[in-house]
C-alpha cells in the first residue's frame, strides 16, 4: 500500500544532518579547462554554456532542437469570468498538422489591472480544472496519477474535480495584485508514468526506427520543460501579457520542471521553485532526504538514462544543482522550501541559491549573504536577487508561498 510505500522511502532517507558527508561543490567559477572566469563575458561565452550542456547531456537530457510547426487556437474567451474579476482565454496549441498532440494553456488576465500584465506560469499535477472551482474550465481528458482527490476515477478527471487543487492556486489573490496567471497539465506533455514514452510528445521527436530517447536525450522533466517555454511562445503573442515580465514557477517535480526550463529559455524573466528537492534546487552532494539512485528508482522516467550512472555516486556528477540556480543569472529566482519537508532538504535548497551567489556578484547583483538557512517564515533575500524562504508546515504550496513570490515579482517587475 501507498502506506508501507511510504514507510520504505522514509526508512531509506537519511536525515541526520551530522552525517551530511563532508563533500565539494564542483567549481562554478572555473571552466573545464581549468581556467578562471573573472569577468560576465568568459561567464557567458564559456563557463554557462558548459553547466549547460552538462545538465543536459547528464541530467535532464538534451532537448531536441528541432522545431515543431506549431498551431495556437484559442478555443474558449471568457470576459467575465470569476464574477468579471478576470478574463478567462483557453488555447489548445497544436503540436502537429494531424492535431494528435496538444496541450491546452488556461490563462487568466485580470481585467483591473493595466494591460499588458505580468504573469506566473506553471504546470498542474491534475488538469486545468483542478486549479479553480470556474465552470467554464475544460476538464482533461488525458490519464491523470491517482492522487486520491475527489473526482479523479480510474486516472480520469470529472466534474468533481473541479477546484480540487484550488488550495495550491489563490487565483483571486494573484488577479488582485495584478498579475495574471498561466497553467498547463503536465500530464499534456508526458503523463507521469514509467511506460508513458508512447503517449508522450517523445515520439515526434524520435529519428526513424527510434522508439525510446538515448541516454543523453530527455526524460520527462525535459517534456515539462519543453511545454512551459511552448506555453511561452504563446504568452508572447497574447496583447494581455507583459512578454518581459513572465515568472515561471513549479511546486516539487513541477518545480524541477520550472527551473529547467528557465535555465534553457531566457525569456523568463523570474525563475521559482517551490520544495522542487532533489534534481531541483537541492545540492545532491549532501545526500540529505531524496538521493540520486532513490529518484530514478521511483521515477525511472524523469531524468536522461545517463543521470542513472550517478546512482549512489554523487560526488561523480560533474554539476552540482547551485550551478543550475547560477546559470539562471542575472536573471532573479526564488527557493522556497517547507520545514517539514525534509524529504526535499530545505538546506540543500537554500544552500544552492547562496553558492549560485558568485556569478550574480559578476553581474553586480546582490544575493543572499550567509551560508545559514534563516529560521522558519523568515523570507530573506527578497530585496535581492535571490530570494528565500522556509514555510512552516508539509510539502506543498499555500497562499504564504505565493504571497513572497509575489512580493519578490513586485521587487522585480513593479520597482520604479
Ligand atoms: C516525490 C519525489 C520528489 C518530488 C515529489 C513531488 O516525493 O520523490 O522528488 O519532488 O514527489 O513531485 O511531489
Amino acid at each position: 500500500s501507498v502506506f508501507f510505500i511510504a514507510q520504505s522511502l522514509l526508512a531509506l532517507a537519511q536525515y541526520d544532518e551530522s552525517k551530511v558527508p563532508p563533500y565539494t561543490l564542483p567549481e562554478l567559477m572555473v571552466t573545464q579547462a581549468g581556467k578562471k572566469v573573472r569577468t560576465v563575458k568568459e561567464w557567458e561565452a564559456q563557463r554557462r554554456p558548459e553547466i549547460l550542456a552538462l545538465f543536459a547531456e547528464q541530467v535532464y537530457g538534451k532537448t531536441p532542437t528541432k522545431k515543431l510547426r506549431i498551431h495556437f487556437e484559442t478555443v474558449s474567451t471568457d470576459r467575465q469570468a470569476l464574477n468579471s474579476l478576470a478574463t478567462r482565454k483557453q488555447i489548445r496549441a497544436y503540436f502537429t498538422d494531424d492535431r494528435q498532440h496538444y496541450m491546452d494553456i488556461l490563462l487568466y488576465t485580470p481585467n483591473a489591472a493595466q494591460k499588458p500584465v505580468p504573469v506566473f506560469l506553471g504546470l498542474n499535477f491534475s488538469g486545468n480544472q483542478s486549479i479553480h472551482a470556474d465552470p467554464g474550465i475544460l476538464i482533461t481528458k488525458r490519464w491523470v496519477p491517482d492522487w486520491k482527490d475527489p473526482g479523479l476515477i480510474n486516472n480520469q478527471a470529472t466534474e468533481a474535480n473541479r477546484g480540487a487543487r484550488a488550495r495550491r492556486w489563490p487565483v483571486e489573490e494573484i488577479l488582485a495584485r495584478g498579475y495574471g496567471l498561466a497553467t498547463v497539465y503536465y500530464g499534456d506533455l508526458q503523463p507521469d508514468r514509467a511506460d508513458s514514452f508512447d503517449e508522450s510528445i517523445h515520439s515526434l521527436f524520435y529519428n526513424k526506427g527510434q522508439t525510446v530517447p538515448s541516454p543523453d536525450e530527455w526524460g520527462a522533466i525535459g517534456t515539462w520543460a519543453w511545454g512551459l517555454s511552448r506555453a511561452m511562445d504563446y504568452l508572447e503573442t497574447d496583447q494581455d501579457v507583459d512578454k518581459k515580465r513572465v515568472a515561471v514557477m513549479g511546486h516539487s517535480r513541477l518545480g524541477k520542471a520550472a527551473l529547467w526550463a528557465g535555465a534553457q529559455d531566457p525569456r523568463f524573466a523570474l525563475v521559482i521553485s517551490n520544495d522542487s528537492g532533489e534534481g531541483g534546487a537541492a545540492i545532491t552532494r549532501r545526500q540529505y532526504g531524496e538521493q540520486i539512485k532513490r529518484i530514478n528508482t521511483s521515477f525511472p522516467h524523469w531524468f536522461a538514462g545517463n543521470y542513472k550512472q550517478y546512482n549512489d555516486r554523487e560526488n561523480d556528477l560533474p554539476v552540482d544543482f547551485h550551478e543550475l540556480i547560477a546559470i539562471m543569472a542575472p536573471r532573479p529566482v526564488y527557493v522556497a522550501s517547507a520545514s517539514e519537508d525534509q524529504w526535499s532538504d530545505p538546506k540543500g535548497e537554500y544552500l544552492s541559491l547562496y553558492h549560485a551567489g558568485p556569478v550574480y556578484a559578476l553581474y553586480g547583483r546582490s544575493t543572499l549573504t550567509t551560508p545559514i538557512p534563516p529560521e522558519v517564515e523568515v523570507p530573506v533575500g527578497q530585496k535581492t536577487w535571490t530570494g528565500y524562504h522556509m514555510r512552516n508546515g508539509k510539502h506543498d504550496i499555500l497562499l504564504y508561498d505565493w504571497d513572497k513570490f509575489m512580493n519578490f515579482a513586485d521587487f522585480h517587475f513593479k520597482r520604479k
